[in-house]
């Protein structure tokens, strides 16, 4: 070893050890007779002092070293003089004895310390860089407990970690594949895998009863801060259970997760039905760290000669509690919120719930003292509060109320990072009318699509309507929600060969697709697939969440930009012609040729 100590490690009771430490250069200072390095590694950050009266010749050699410089120095550990509480060596020092460059380095392009100077393209060209300072460490360092105490936990139930392959069949996840072709099959690809869904389907029909796996998955998607193209799950799967023991076993791990990993005592998950959350949150993942509820207006607004809310299909309000002090600049910003093109909502109404009991609204030309007393009463709201009213067209309209919620909910400080409520929304809708979905395949449009994926059951109790009325089935799948984000899904799978053709049939697989596509999962169900079911885990999300960010990128050692890129490599990048030619890739060719 290089070293005998790391940076982190010496304190007071370490006095006159003689140690060895490594590390970089974090920064330097030169007070005359003596000068002072920062010595940093992954674990902390040591003080050097070099004596000039000692070593007059090391100490000029010492104030030559830059920023980021790799040393190793060897000396006694001393008592500081003056001690540096916020630091956990600040009591300590190292009088360095010997001391030796093990390379040089350029001044980097940004500051590595917490508040940098650099910009997001300039940390992730040099991520490697960006990787040295403390915040990003210690979120790798979450991940990785995190992926230990997963696997502890799982481990204990008996579950095994299987990995299964990654040049795979396409397998349809709801976004498009990334596909790579075959040099030794002409003309043919594989796909990467959305997840591992078929083959952990096919675990379960080879008697793996019990499967999970941490595991790199891969879409083609348009990205935000919660999704990158190539992502990991905690995949797992079950045999022999039902809904109710695949949401007790996983609420059990989610709950251990927040205990060992953040000392959180997590209550029970409550679950709420999809059709609950649209009507009460407009959104299949409602936040409910805060209340806030949707309130059904319709009635309470209707014959009053308004005629925005007299023809709109939905008239929906919130309470937001103590925001009747909002000024009218404050409304109309709001105002203009809610107008954007993204929400597209015609307009905001809102009425005051003064501290004096009296009610004031932007439609007092239709709505008497009365009406708005019973405005009051419908969604709850007491002095101080504000109620917001939209109007329109029933999707639309609930959509840009749930945004207007969660706005609400942030300008209000409802949404503490430190606090986490979260929730088992089930019932999902089978299945989908996709009216072109841009995030699938042209050819899919106009059509049912699976919600969930197609080997999802249906509910046993709508078994009937799949021929009558397929939009109105509802599935046995279920999605864990934390904060307001989509952490995991999953659904009790179909594994009876006759209902799995039925679904390629309401998706619009010909029989022959269905088997050229399927066919191996059909066939393995001819030969006694046990029930099943299972979910996954977006393990980036799960990390961010618990590390209290947005961003998963953050908590991805090498992640990519939002157009799909890593800067840092610069991928994905052309190949050579040689290449293309032997993958037999003409058309590419002739592309690139024609550039
Ligand atoms: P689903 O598609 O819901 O289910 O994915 C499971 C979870 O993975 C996370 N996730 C992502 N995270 C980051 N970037 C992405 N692009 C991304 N896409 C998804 C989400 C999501 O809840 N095979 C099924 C699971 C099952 O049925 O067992 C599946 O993949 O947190």
């Amino acid at each position: 070893m290089l070293r005998s100590h790391t940076c982190g490690e010496l304190r007071l009771s370490d006095i006159n050890k003689q140690v060895t430490l490594c590390g970089w250069v974090q920064k330097s200072r030169d007070l005359g007779g003596m000068t002072f390095i920062d010595l940093r590694d992954r674990y902390g950050i040591t003080q050097l002092a070099f004596n000039e009266e000692i070593d007059k010749d090391m100490s000029a050699h010492a104030r030559s070293v830059s920023r980021e410089f790799v040393i190793q120095v060897s000396g006694s550990v001393i008592e500081r003089e003056s001690k540096n509480k916020n630091n956990t060596t600040g009591e300590i020092e190292i009088l360095v004895k010997e001391f030796k460059i093990l390379n040089e380095s350029h001044t980097p392009p940004f500051t590595i310390e917490d508040n940098t100077d650099g910009g997001d393209e300039l940390r992730m060209k040099y991520r490697y860089l960006d990787l040295r300072r403390n915040e990003v460490r210690k979120n790798l360092e979450l991940r990785h407990r995190m992926a230990i105490e997963t696997r502890n936990y799982l481990d204990k139930l008996n579950f095994l970690e299987v990995e299964t392959p990654v040049l795979i069949k396409s397998t349809p996840e709801g976004a498009r594949d990334f596909v790579v072709p075959s040099r030794m099959n002409e003309g043919q690809f594989y796909a990467l895998p959305q997840s591992p869904q078929t083959f952990k389907q096919l675990l379960m029909v080879g008697g793996f009863d019990r499967y999970y796996q941490i595991v790199k998955c891969f879409r083609d998607e348009d990205l935000r801060a919660d999704r990158q193209p190539e992502f990991t799950q905690i995949d797992c799967e079950m045999s022999f259970v039902e809904q109710k023991d695949i949401l007790d076993t996983f609420e059990g791990l989610i709950r251990n997760l927040f205990k060992t990993v953040k000392n959180i005592d997590m209550p029970h998950v409550p679950h709420m039905t999809y059709a609950d959350a649209m009507q009460y949150y407009g959104n299949d993942k409602p936040d409910t760290r805060f209340d806030m509820k949707f309130v059904d207006f319709k009635q309470v607004t209707s014959a009053k000669n308004f005629k925005i809310f007299d023809e709109a299909e939905l008239v929906v309000a919130i309470c937001a509690k103590g925001a009747a002090e909002y000024t009218r600049k404050q409304l109309d910003e709001l105002t203009e919120w809610v107008k954007r093109p993204q929400l597209g909502a015609t307009g905001l109404i809102y009425a005051r719930h003064n501290a004096d009991g009296t009610i004031k609204s932007s439609v007092d030309k239709f709505y008497n003292e009365e009406d708005l007393k019973a405005w009051s009463v419908t969604c709850g709201s007491q002095p101080g509060d504000l109620i917001l009213v939209l109007a329109g067209p029933e999707d639309k309209t609930r959509k840009a109320m749930s945004e207007l919620r969660l706005e609400m909910g942030s300008r209000l400080g409802l949404r503490d990072k430190t606090k986490f409520s979260a929730l088992w929304v089930i019932d999902f809708p089978l299945l989908e009318w996709n009216d072109g979905d841009p995030n699938l395949l042209a050819s899919l449009a106009g059509r049912w699509h699976a919600k969930h994926h197609p080997f999802t059951s249906p509910k046993p109790e709508d078994f009937n309507l799949l021929k009558t009325d397929p939009g109105a089935v509802r599935a046995n799948a279920y999605d864990l929600v934390i904060n307001g984000v989509e952490i995991g899904g999953g659904s009790i799978r179909i594994h009876n060969k006759e209902l799995q053709a039925q679904m390629f049939d309401l998706l619009g697989f010909t029989k022959e697709e269905a088997q050229k596509q399927f066919g191996f999962l059909m066939n393995a169900f001819e030969f006694g697939a046990p029930p099943h079911g299972g979910l996954a885990f977006g393990f980036d999300r799960l990390c961010s969440l618990f590390g209290g960010s947005d961003s998963i990128r953050d908590f991805i050692a090498f992640p990519k930009n939002n157009s799909g890129r890593d800067v840092m490599i610069d991928s994905p990048s052309e190949i050579s012609d040689e290449q293309l030619k032997e993958l037999n890739i003409t058309s590419v060719i002739n592309h690139t040729v024609a550039k």
